[in-house]
């Protein structure tokens, strides 16, 4: 099982998730069994700092061929795999022509893959949504990537309706190249897909409950919970507004989620939400 020459331990995976995919909760999918873990999308001209301890598969969001040669190289030896984002449907991805948005631009989309490709050896994935022309992309990206995950929603569904399994099965039958689905992946589903599919990614199902990849891939269980997080977050410092964030998704299997939450979003500092978090249980 493997994508290029990246070998892995899982055919399921964390899907890309913006503001939910910070290096301590990566590092805990990944103990929990994750075979790859996304990071969510990074601009490569954004200054922002990366935290790539991980190996994680670094996610491109850009419109431009600029500064992406240089992103690579400068972050390659930390990373497992390169993704190229041609999924959000974001507000910002629709202004800027990101994304979803970027799907009519052909020329542009093979400009950028070339320059990844002729960057690094590392793998390439591309990341697409259901759109007219997603069949032309996939035949463009034959020519660099190793494999190729399909969201099967429009941009205009957002992350909402059903996604639409037909049309990712007709996407996976014109192509030689490895699938990845992603799309309402969870433990009731992810064995049929990977009967169809080559590898399966779950976003919204793993926020809060990384031990979700342990259910799945039965190889020893996991128990983690928030207080593991903010151990991971110690030696992996985050900002408080993430801190915050980690706290209130991982009450979402919790019996007193609501009191919980209520809690949290009063606190002021990290060592108040650590508080609360332990006198709640
Ligand atoms: C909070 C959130 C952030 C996301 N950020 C990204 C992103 O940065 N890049 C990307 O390709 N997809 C992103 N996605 C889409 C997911 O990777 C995934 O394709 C989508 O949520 C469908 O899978 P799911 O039903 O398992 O959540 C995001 C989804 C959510 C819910």
């Amino acid at each position: 099982m493997e994508i290029g020459a990246l070998k892995l331990k899982s055919r399921v995976f964390l899907a890309p998730m913006l503001e939910v995919n910070d290096l301590p909760f990566r590092i805990l999918c990944k103990k929990a069994g994750a075979g790859l873990v996304y990071t969510g999308m990074v601009n490569p001209l954004s200054k922002k700092r990366l935290q790539l301890d991980d190996c994680p598969a670094l996610q491109i969001f850009t419109n431009d061929s600029k500064g992406v040669r240089e992103f690579i190289k400068k972050h390659e030896a930390k990373v497992c795999l390169f993704d190229f984002n041609l999924g959000c449907p974001s507000k910002v991805a629709r202004k800027l022509g990101f994304g979803a948005f970027l799907h009519e631009k052909l020329e542009l989309i093979e400009e950028i893959l070339k320059i990844m490709r002729s960057t690094t050896k590392k793998p390439i994935t591309l990341k697409l949504r259901k759109s007219p022309n997603a069949f032309k992309i996939l035949k463009i990206a034959e020519k660099y990537v190793d494999a190729v995950a399909i969201h099967p929603r429009t941009d205009e569904q957002g992350y909402s309706g059903d996604p639409d399994l037909n049309f990712a099965r007709l996407f996976k039958s014109k192509t030689k190249l490895p699938v990845i689905y992603s799309g309402d992946v969870d433990e009731r589903n992810y064995k049929s897909l990977l009967e169809e599919f080559d590898f399966v990614m779950v976003g919204r199902r793993a926020i809060g409950d990384p031990n979700i990849f342990s259910r799945i891939s039965g190889a020893g269980k996991t128990n983690f919970d928030y207080l593991d997080w903010l151990a991971l977050e110690e030696r992996y410092p985050q900002p408080f507004r993430q801190i915050k964030f980690q706290a209130m998704f991982f009450t979402k299997r919790k019996k007193n989620a609501k009191e919980l939450r209520r809690k949290l979003a009063l606190a002021k500092t990290k060592e108040e939400i650590r508080r609360v978090w332990e006198s709640s249980f």
